[in-house]
């Protein structure tokens, strides 16, 4: 036997080690990941699929747990999500309520601004679905069970986009942030109001409120109808909470109006507002009438 034979060999089992060892790391059987339990509502179709992706693109930051806790989430701020409490921030829904399935969706294609969470736009969307619902496995609260409350999100208005209305708007919006938000955000929406120096989210990790004159820090999302969202459902877990009730729809327009004011006169300081000229208890109170004869 000559060593050309050897060397053959040696590369035909060495090609087949190396098969074998993808092979091997490739099956989903060998993840030391939950199939089913805890989760309520999974859509089992998914579970394999979404088993190896969230091993291969989510463990690394939100763990092989679930609890947020991977290698990757050293160090990041904000800390990548625990799954074990379906408690999440960014929902279409009441601020005490699980999110939808297209929620989850949306976060995962889209990513979430203002923190290391990637965007996975170019995966396919039935990818999308079963890490979605993965996810869910990990899940100890037993809220899956549970329906989601939503909540109503329509565009925004026309006036949104006039300039003389939009800014009377506004006007009436810095009345109720100057009310409702700016303990908080602070009086220019930094985020800087003595009310938002040291507050914590339901994990004990720190908090800042949002600088609202800067779209990108927004998780829910740079538009206005994202910051409408995020007044109205609140990002669950932490001191943000939903104004949905306390606030008429009208209020919030008004408050996203004021952001939009923010966002503007941030970039160009000569802007400036004119007194406010109607008030929104008008408004309000004609909404109450409205809704009694419903
Ligand atoms: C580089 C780290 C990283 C990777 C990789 C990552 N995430 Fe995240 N993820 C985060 C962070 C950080 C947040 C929290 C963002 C926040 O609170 O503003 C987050 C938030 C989320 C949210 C939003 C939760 C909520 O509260 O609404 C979902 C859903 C999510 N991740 C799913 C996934 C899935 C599925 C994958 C894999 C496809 C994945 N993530 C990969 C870091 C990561
Ligand atoms: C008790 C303090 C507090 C009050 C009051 C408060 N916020 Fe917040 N807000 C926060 C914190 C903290 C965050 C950041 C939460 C996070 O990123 O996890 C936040 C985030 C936000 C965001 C960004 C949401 C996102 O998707 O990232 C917007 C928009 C916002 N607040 C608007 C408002 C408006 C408008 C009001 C008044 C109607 C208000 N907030 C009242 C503390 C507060």
């Amino acid at each position: 036997m000559n060593n050309w034979y050897f060397k053959k060999w040696a590369k035909v089992l060495l090609a087949t080690a190396l098969v074998i060892g993808t092979h091997h790391t490739a099956s989903s059987q060998d993840y030391a990941l939950p199939d089913f339990e805890g989760a309520g509502k999974l859509k089992p179709e998914f579970i394999k699929q979404g088993k190896k992706l969230y091993a291969d693109h989510c463990s690394g930051c939100h763990g092989m747990e679930g609890n947020g806790k991977g290698p990757g989430a050293y160090g990041l701020d904000p800390k990548p999500r625990d799954f074990t409490k379906a408690v999440f921030k960014f929902r279409s829904t009441a601020y005490d309520s699980i999110p939808t399935d297209a929620d989850i969706e949306r976060s995962i294609r889209e990513g979430i601004y203002g923190s290391s969470m990637p965007s996975f736009r170019l995966f396919a969307e039935n990818d999308i679905k079963a890490m979605a619902q993965y996810l869910k496995v990990f899940d100890k609260s037993g809220k899956w069970d549970e329906r989601p409350v939503q909540l109503t999100l329509p565009p925004a208005p026309a006036w949104m986009h006039e300039k003389d209305e939009w800014l009377n708007k506004a006007a009436l919006g810095k009345v109720t942030f100057d009310q409702f938000c700016v303990t908080c955000h602070g009086s220019t929406g930094a985020g800087d109001g003595v009310g938002g120096a040291a507050l914590v989210d339901n994990w004990m990790n720190p908090v800042k409120p949002a600088d609202l004159r800067k779209a990108h820090d927004i998780g829910s999302g740079p538009a206005l109808e994202d910051v409408f969202k995020a007044i109205t459902t609140g990002l669950a877990g932490t001191p943000m909470i939903g104004y949905n009730s306390t606030l008429s729809d009208d209020q919030r327009w008004e408050v996203v109006a004021y952001v939009k004011f923010l966002r503007r006169s941030y970039k160009n300081p000569s802007m400036a507002l004119p007194e406010p000229k109607q008030s929104t208890t008008t408004e309000t109170s004609n909404i109450a009438i409205e809704n009694e004869f419903e």
